[in-house]
């Protein structure tokens, strides 16, 4: 069935605005190497922006990881397991984990706790949306694109049952009662 999606935030939004966060973080790790963990698949789109906006002053390394929380189920399960590990070591780098959304906040508190333990340099966490709403456990994230209601997004990297993660906006699913 095709659905009906609604446009939330624009193409030209969300490069304003990436290219915006990009710009900040540029000047918080000027000089340093700023080691970058795209939490797959969902945040691949949205890291690839961000990285390229970074500017020339901060070195940046790329890594990627897969956990896997909500399977092709729309409600959180808790459960949350790693499909992919990274492939290099953390320790001492100053480590950024790219988000795409942030929902109940499980799956960072996971890879937060998993990844402190491989004694980084710094972590932080910037994610493009953030639905604090639903937020179960409580969570820093230091970098947010932007709060939006507790409406089920698709697009620019994310899902419904691995489609649409090709739209260039973020859209909402109209027709909607199946959620
Ligand atoms: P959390 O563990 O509940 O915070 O869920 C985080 C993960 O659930 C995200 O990284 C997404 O993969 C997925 N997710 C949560 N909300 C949405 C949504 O509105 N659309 C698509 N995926 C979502
Ligand atoms: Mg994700």
């Amino acid at each position: 069935m095709q659905f009906k999606i609604k446009t939330l935030i624009t193409k030209e939004e969300l490069s304003e605005r990436v290219q915006e966060l990009a710009t900040q973080i540029t000047n918080e790790y000027k000089g340093k190497t700023l080691h970058l963990i795209c939490v797959l698949k969902g945040s691949v789109i949205f890291m690839c922006d961000f990285a390229k906006a970074l500017g020339s002053e901060v070195d940046v390394t790329l890594d990627f990881m897969a956990v896997s929380s909500y399977g092709n189920a729309k409600v959180s399960s808790g459960i949350v397991k790693i499909v992919k590990d990274l492939d290099e070591a953390i320790e001492n780098k100053d480590v950024l984990i790219i988000e795409d959304i942030i929902d109940s906040g499980r799956t960072l508190q996971y890879l937060l706790q998993i990844l402190k333990e491989r004694k980084p340099n710094s972590i932080k966490i910037c994610t493009l949306l953030d639905k604090p709403k639903s937020r179960v456990v409580n969570v820093k994230v230091d970098y947010v694109g932007y709060e939006i209601p507790d409406y089920f997004v698709v697009g620019y990297g994310l899902d419904y049952q691995q489609k649409y993660r090709n739209l260039p906006y973020i859209g909402y699913i109209e027709n909607d009662d199946f959620i």
